[in-house]
């Protein structure tokens, strides 16, 4: 039996008839920037959140910078965030005129609230959680923090479409949340695209200026922008999608809970769960094992595709060779036992059981 990490074909079969027709519906619209598509999508995503105001743009770590850079950051100033995540996260933070400032993790391999305030400085404007794996951060105590210590939070959103913390979207409790429409994601485009959700009506339009040059009416540039917009056909196949997102996402929810009662009682392998309010979206279903690389090699020959997100974190990356000094205990060892297993909502409870029989039957192979 073969277990694919992703399916993106069975995914556009499953909406093949009004992915087409909604493309059609483009190509023959004879308008392809900036047209009602967007607007319709941005209005249904901010709906789906139960936000103000959303914000095509053209990927996630742009959805990032877009909103970083309304913070207009003098240089020298830090924005915290995690050490364990794409490395779009602190790409962003760069591109926007700040400096990242790493924080250890959690047991949810999240950002140690705990930690954060022992890193913010007189420099420190901003937070970004990252809301990993589609499992919710701890925002309460965030929130919290930043409201005391007076710092802009922007989630990171990009794996968490849908996802609750004490019955709240992500994306919603801080002054924006970004998402990204990578195919891979909860709610994934057939290309790039991305979107900003805040409730702050003067912030949606800084953030519609800062995406389109700056522009604050033709020809006329009031900040120094970029382009970054989502295009008229990816609007309209993300329309479709998110129809059935919450759908998909119970069935990732569905998939978790095989996982979960089928791999529970297997001594030293640890399922990351969920933390106390949160509601995950399954984004990844991740173990933690000290016996991750060989029972990775042992379920690649089962045809089975694991992921290890993320392999190298973030200070240690050569890109970010100024940090590399930096020691983060907790990330470091846990990077090297964390594999993330199949759950894309396409497969089905026989390919699920099946991986947690081979994953079984290593550990039983290991005690013989
Ligand atoms: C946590 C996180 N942040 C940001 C991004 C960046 O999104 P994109 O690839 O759309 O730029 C991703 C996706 O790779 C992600 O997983």
């Amino acid at each position: 039996m073969i277990v694919p990490f992703n399916d993106f074909k069975k995914e556009y079969a499953s909406s093949k008839k009004q992915i087409n027709e909604s493309m059609q519906g483009v190509a023959a619209s004879g308008w392809y920037i900036l047209g009602k598509e967007v607007s319709e999508f941005e209005e249904k995503f901010a709906k789906f959140l139960r936000s103000g105001y959303g914000i095509g743009v053209a990927n996630g770590l742009e959805a990032l910078q877009i909103a970083l850079l309304a913070l207009d950051m003098k240089p020298g100033e830090e924005v915290i965030t995690t050490p364990l995540s794409a490395v779009a996260t602190a790409l962003a933070i760069r591109a926007a005129g700040g400096k990242p400032v790493f924080v250890d993790i959690d047991e949810f391999l999240h950002l140690d609230a705990n930690k954060i305030e022992g890193v913010i400085t007189k420099r420190t404007r901003a937070i970004i959680p990252v809301h990993l794996f589609g499992n919710p951060c701890d925002m309460q105590k965030i929130m919290r923090l930043a409201k005391k210590r007076k710092l802009a939070v922007i989630e990171d959103c990009a794996q968490a479409h849908g996802a609750l913390f004490n019955g709240k979207m992500v994306g919603t409790f801080g002054m924006a949340g970004a998402f990204s429409f990578y195919p891979t994601k909860n709610l994934g485009a057939l290309g790039d695209g991305g979107a900003i959700v805040t409730s702050d009506q003067k912030l949606a339009g800084k953030y519609k200026m800062l995406r389109n040059y700056g522009q604050r009416n033709r020809y006329e540039h009031a900040v120094l922008g970029i382009n970054s917009r989502l295009d008229e056909l990816q609007a309209a196949i993300l329309s479709v999608k998110l129809k059935t997102l919450e759908k998909n996402n119970n069935r990732r929810r569905i998939i978790a809970e095989i996982y979960k009662k089928n791999l529970v009682n297997i001594p030293n392998l640890k399922v990351i769960g969920e933390r106390k309010g949160g509601q995950s979206v399954w984004h990844l279903f991740v173990i933690e094992t000290e016996e991750r690389d060989g029972l990775q090699k042992f379920l690649k020959n089962k045809k089975i595709d694991t992921l290890i997100h993320y392999p190298i974190p973030l200070h240690k990356q050569e890109c970010f060779k100024e940090y590399n000094g930096l020691s983060l205990p907790v990330v470091e060892q846990k990077v090297k036992n964390i594999i993330s297993l199949p759950i894309n909502p396409y497969l089905t409870d026989v390919q699920i059981k099946y991986v947690c029989r081979c994953i079984k039957e290593f550990y039983n192979l290991k005690t013989i």
